[in-house]
């Protein structure tokens, strides 16, 4: 493409194309990364996980484990956060998403309070994992994502979408890439569960500070400011955020908060929200290009 052109002009051209192409290679790190790590994490569950976290499951040893997921936390501190931040937002004719479903661990407690629930996540051999432990619910989808990026087919499609335990895995690109997915996915008026690290909290800062350098097996730390930010220029509003409490685990480390989007949409530059599409008529099952 570029033969045509030499000398000075030819060199800057050039330069400015490689730098381009990095930058765009590094905004993926982050996702191959996160692939790399749960694609090896779900092959070699359950015969090594990590610690089991929760006491009672530690000492039932290893065959009380469910679902890849279940070492990790507490279930009634994963309860509370289900019951606060998710269970009130999905009725029974609720189209339901959760971004990285991982092994079903809080899809399991959701099926069956919805009508449909999507099922997305990066790592083929999660979803598998998800597929067994859903197995006795008729009125889930799977759906293998290549990138942080939902199919337009799901535009205005969804009354609820949530994600726990993800974004901590992310870094910032990649979180925006999913807010802009929000802003689409939703119908006017719904409503996003998000999950992040939360430098505010107590337990967000002592666990930062252990942590020596960003990791995707660590976390990528960001505060409840940073949220509002995205929130704001991505058109959502925080109806509903976490305080820090130390009597539970994720209250006392991490900062949790429903999104909504507006119930008439409204006006948004075009160059961070990709051309809206006819709202989906009831009923309608998008087939996005990865469908499991
Ligand atoms: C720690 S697990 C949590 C799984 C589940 N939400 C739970 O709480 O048990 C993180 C999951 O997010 C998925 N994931 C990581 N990056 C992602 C991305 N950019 N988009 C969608 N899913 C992603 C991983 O493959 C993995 O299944």
């Amino acid at each position: 493409m570029l033969m045509g052109v030499g000398g000075w002009t030819g060199r800057v051209v050039r330069r400015w194309l490689s730098e381009r192409d990095a930058t765009r290679a590094m905004a993926s790190q982050n996702l191959n990364d996160n692939q790399r790590l749960w694609e090896a994490y779900a092959k070699r569950w359950p015969r090594r996980h990590s610690a089991i976290e929760d006491p009672a499951l530690r000492a039932a040893g290893n065959g009380r484990l469910a679902r890849v997921g279940d070492e990790w936390g507490v279930p009634a501190d994963i309860d509370r956060i289900v019951g606060e931040f998710i269970r009130p937002f999905v009725a029974a004719d609720s189209v339901v998403a959760e971004i990285g479903v991982g092994g079903g661990r809080i899809a399991s407690r959701i099926a069956r309070d919805c009508n449909r629930l999507y099922c997305f996540d990066i790592s083929r051999r999660m979803l598998a994992h998800a597929r067994r432990a859903l197995k006795d619910h008729g009125n889930i989808e799977y759906v293998l994502l290549d990138q942080s990026r939902i199919d337009p087919a799901f535009t205005a499609f969804f009354d609820f979408v949530y994600a726990f335990d993800v974004f901590v895995h992310l870094d910032l690109h990649e979180m925006w890439k999913y807010f802009l997915a929000f802003r689409m996915m939703l119908k006017d008026g719904a409503k996003v569960f998000i999950h992040t690290t939360n430098l505010r909290a107590d337990g967000g800062w002592d666990r930062f500070v252990r942590q020596a350098a960003y990791s995707v097996e660590g976390h990528y730390f960001i505060s409840p400011e940073i949220v509002s930010i995205l929130s704001e220029r991505s058109g959502l509003r925080i109806v509903k955020a976490s305080t820090n409490d130390a009597t539970n685990f994720y209250l006392h480390r991490d900062y949790m908060a429903v999104l909504q989007k507006p119930a008439a949409a409204t006006n948004i530059a075009s160059d961070i929200i990709s051309a809206r599409r006819r709202p989906s008529s009831p009923g309608r099952t998008p087939r996005p290009d990865h469908a499991e």
